[in-house]
């Protein structure tokens, strides 16, 4: 196959055998999510760029490393979304949020990050997300974590590891801030370049590094759990009791912060195991959210899920396996005048939801079966001038190869039963 025709590389093409099963994910999100009073937000794919830098965090590997940035016929610095989060922040913020309001969204859509592509890491992929946006308190994020196992549990994923941390909040910061360096300075020798720079502007994001040098260092750093605040603390207990009511399994990682500088509090991973390196199907977070032109920042919580890290989960549960596109009838016809009812037959049956296909060139009745079998109709319907002359079809029944004439003026609700009767 020429280059020139695949789709650039860490894209890809979904054809309709393997979008059912996105269809179907994204309707069970809409199902439990909507029992969450969350409603479907839809913003634009593109936003200003300093919608993310100030979100997302200038040291982390999705703003130095990743994000298509390009200025556009206007001279404007334009990125294309490299996550949900600060897109729903801006819009919400922009019909603005009433003190103590709650707001309750979801979203589902193409996210693009500039990475290396890998079974599992694309630079086009796909996120299911909420966000919860006004208020505070640890139930509401007991309530989130909830609604993500309930989501990944509705679409059949069993082997799930939930972890869970706090990165507590900015008087949290600065003892935790210490620990780290004074622990990371040890051993800064031994790990890679970017950490080397981590260490002197934000030595948080050392313990979301991947290498796996580093990860032999980070693994011993201090527990920020152990470092947290009273306050903080008795925050994540609440936190873990409300899903401890919920019996809901976690793990807590201590050193857990994510890779996205916004978190405050809570934050949490869904891990699957047996997809390779990229294991995390879904992650989030209690953040706070500052943006260009807000006086306060936006406190919310919410999580993203990815589509195609779901795709190979449910893969390995033998789940989800792809389908192509059937249909309930074939019509045959044999001549014009067939061809003409055949018309007006499809467009009755169709608009009772039957799913129909028919022959729309003249062919020979051998070619027409060949497709009808292919189609994976159960009945073909054949129809030629003789049938038309003696006011009946041809029913026949590709699985068991039988076939009876059915009388045209009854043709149509015949049908109708057949096709709905399991
Ligand atoms: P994130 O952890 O960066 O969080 O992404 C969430 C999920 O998106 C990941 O768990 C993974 O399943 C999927 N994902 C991320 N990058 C890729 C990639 N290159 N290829 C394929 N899948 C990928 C966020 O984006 C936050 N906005 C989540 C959030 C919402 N936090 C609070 N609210």
């Amino acid at each position: 196959m020429s280059k020139r025709t695949e789709p650039i590389p860490g894209t890809s093409d979904i054809f309709p055998e393997e979008s059912i099963l996105w269809q179907e994910i994204e309707t069970a999100a809409q199902r439990v999510f909507s029992t969450y009073a969350y409603g479907e937000l839809r913003t634009p794919i593109m936003e200003r760029t300093d919608v993310f830098l100030r979100s997302i965090g200038d040291e982390t590997d999705i703003v130095q490393k990743e994000m298509y940035t390009f200025t556009d016929r206007g001279g404007r610095s334009l990125t294309l979304r490299p996550e949900g989060t600060a897109g729903m922040i801006r819009a919400l913020a922009n019909r603005g949020i009433a003190q103590g309001e709650e707001k309750r969204v979801y979203y589902c859509g193409p996210m693009f990050r500039g990475e290396r592509p890998a079974a599992g890491r694309k630079r086009q992929f796909h996120q299911i997300g909420v966000e919860c946006v006004g208020r505070q308190a640890p139930e509401i994020d007991g309530e989130n974590i909830a609604m993500l196992m309930h989501f990944l549990q509705e679409i059949g994923l069993r082997k799930l590891r939930l972890l869970l941390n706090s990165r507590g909040v900015a008087a949290d910061r600065e003892i935790i801030s210490k620990a780290l360096y004074a622990w990371f300075s040890q051993h800064i020798d031994s790990m890679c370049d970017d950490c080397r720079r981590r260490l002197e502007t934000n030595v948080w994001r050392i313990l979301d590094c991947k290498v796996d040098e580093c990860r032999e260092i980070i693994d011993r750093a201090p527990s920020i759990t152990d470092l947290l605040t009273p306050e903080s603390r008795d925050y994540f207990q609440h936190v873990c009791r409300t899903l401890d009511l919920l019996h809901i399994e976690y793990e807590i990682a201590p050193r857990l912060i994510r890779g996205l500088d916004y978190y405050v509090h809570t934050v949490f991973e869904v891990v699957y195991e047996g997809i390779g390196a990229q294991n995390s199907i879904a992650g989030g977070g209690r953040y706070e959210i500052g943006l260009p032109g807000l006086k306060e920042p936006v406190r919310g919580v919410g999580f993203a899920a990815g589509i195609e890290r779901l795709l190979l989960s449910l893969a390995q549960e033998k789940k989800g396996e792809t389908k192509p596109i059937t249909v309930d009838l074939y019509l045959i016809a044999l001549g014009e005048k067939a061809m003409q009812e055949n018309f007006e037959l499809a467009d009755k049956l169709r608009r009772q939801g039957i799913r129909v296909l028919m022959t729309l060139e003249s062919r020979g009745l051998k070619s027409q079966l060949r497709s009808a079998n292919k189609s994976g109709a159960h009945y073909a319907v054949i129809s030629g001038d003789t049938e038309l002359e003696k006011g009946v079809a041809v029913c026949r029944d590709l699985q068991t190869s039988t076939q009876e004439e059915i009388p045209r003026e009854t043709l149509a609700t015949e049908l109708i039963r057949r096709c709905s009767t399991p």
